[in-house]
C-alpha cells in the first residue's frame, strides 16, 4: 500500500540514482572533481543535459566564471573517490591529487577526465536557474565520449553508497 513519505526518503525508493563527477578547470590550470547525483538529460535536438548543485559548490562556481564543464560517469574503479569527491570542496585542495585520480585529456578541452570513465560530455553553460537550495547548470554538450568496456557508477540508498548497478 503507498504511504505518504518525506520528500527526502523518495531517492531511496528511486535508487540506483545518476552519478556523475563535474570535472571543472580550477583557476592553476588543475581540473576539479565533484560528486553529482542530481544531473538529468533534458534535450536531444540541440543536445543538452542538465544538473543541480548547490550554492557554495566550487565547482558550480567555476562552471558559472568559466562557461565550461565536463560532465563524467565514472568507472567502478573509482566508488571511493567519488564518494570523497563528494564529500570535501576543491575550493582549498586539489581533490584529483589527493585521492590519485588518474586522469586523462580531453582533446580541445582545458579540462580533463578519469581514465576510469564510462561516458563524457563535454559541455557548454547555456543558463542557470535558481532551484531552492541548489542551481540547476542547463548545458549545450558539445562532444560525448563513452567506452563500452566501462562500468557505470550510481548511488544507492539515496546517496549514501556508490556502487555498480546490478544487472538482472
Ligand atoms: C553520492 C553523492 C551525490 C551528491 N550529489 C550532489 C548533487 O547532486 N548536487 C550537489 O550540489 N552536491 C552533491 N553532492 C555533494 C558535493 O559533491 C559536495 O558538496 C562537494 O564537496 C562539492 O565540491 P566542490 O566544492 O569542489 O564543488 C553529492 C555527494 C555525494 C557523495
Amino acid at each position: 500500500m503507498m504511504q505518504e513519505i518525506d520528500f527526502v526518503k523518495a531517492p531511496v525508493f528511486t535508487s540506483p540514482n545518476s552519478l556523475v563527477l563535474i570535472c571543472t578547470e580550477k583557476p592553476d590550470g588543475a581540473t576539479n572533481l565533484a560528486t553529482v547525483s542530481f544531473f538529468t538529460y533534458l534535450s536531444y535536438e540541440p543536445p543538452m543535459i542538465g544538473f543541480a548543485m548547490g550554492r557554495k559548490s566550487f565547482s558550480a562556481q567555476r562552471v558559472r566564471e568559466t562557461g565550461k564543464v565536463i560532465v563524467a560517469v565514472p568507472g567502478r574503479s573509482l566508488a571511493g573517490i567519488a564518494m570523497g569527491c563528494g564529500t570535501v570542496s576543491g575550493r582549498d585542495m586539489d581533490k584529483a591529487a589527493a585521492f590519485r585520480v588518474k586522469l586523462q585529456p580531453v582533446p580541445g578541452s582545458a579540462i580533463q577526465i578519469p581514465e576510469d570513465t564510462k561516458v563524457a560530455f563535454a559541455a557548454s553553460l547555456r543558463e542557470t536557474v535558481e532551484t531552492g537550495d541548489h542551481v540547476l547548470y542547463i548545458c549545450d554538450v558539445e562532444k560525448v565520449y563513452g567506452d563500452e568496456e566501462k562500468e557505470a557508477l550510481f548511488a544507492w540508498n539515496g546517496f549514501s553508497k556508490i556502487a555498480p548497478a546490478v544487472k538482472k
